[in-house]
């Protein structure tokens, strides 16, 4: 064994510390992308509606006021959630209407409350919002946001 801390010594350490967290890293970057596309999205459920209603939250920029699963404005509430706080567990239907109904009846006009302005989404933008909103409850952030509020 080497009495001291040769230069080569130093040098093995180096590439192999570097490879074996280079190896690691590539591990769990696969590991991360596995477990997105079979565990955390509900990739099977993707459907068109969701990739229309994506677009339509996205056209109409819902992301300036509100924020989804902690992503966005704070001027207006979380909305990875509303589909759970709505009743789309138990009622998807009764959801889905209120998710319409409320979006058509924008802006309250109620004094002292933030208004939220109307888009005038056609039928089928508003039941692919829905859709959206849907898939997104399913999405498991593992506790995240940690608050209804976002
Ligand atoms: C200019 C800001 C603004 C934009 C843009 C906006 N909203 Fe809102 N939204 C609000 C405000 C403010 C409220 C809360 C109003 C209230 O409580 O009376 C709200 C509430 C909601 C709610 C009810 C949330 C709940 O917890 O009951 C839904 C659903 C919603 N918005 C969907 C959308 C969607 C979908 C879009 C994009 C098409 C959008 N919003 C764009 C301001 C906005």
């Amino acid at each position: 064994m080497a009495e001291r801390f040769t230069k080569s010594a130093a040098r093995n350490i180096f590439y192999g510390g570097s490879a074996f967290f280079f190896v690691t890293f590539v591990a769990l970057t696969i590991h991360s992308h596995y477990y997105m596309r079979t565990v955390s999205t509900d990739e099977s459920t993707l459907t068109e509606g969701v990739v229309r209603g994506k677009h339509v939250w996205e056209k109409n920029s819902c992301i300036n006021c509100h924020s989804i699963l902690g992503e966005g404005a704070y001027f207006a509430p979380e909305l990875g959630n509303v589909w759970v706080r709505y009743g789309g567990r138990e009622d998807p239907e009764g959801a889905r209407a209120a998710l319409v109904a409320w979006m058509q009846s924008q802006p309250s006009g109620i004094q002292g409350r933030r208004q939220m302005p109307q888009f005038n989404l056609t039928d089928q933008e508003l039941n692919d919002l829905s859709d959206f909103l849907e898939w997104t409850s399913r999405i498991k952030t593992q506790g995240w946001p940690p608050n209804d509020a976002g």
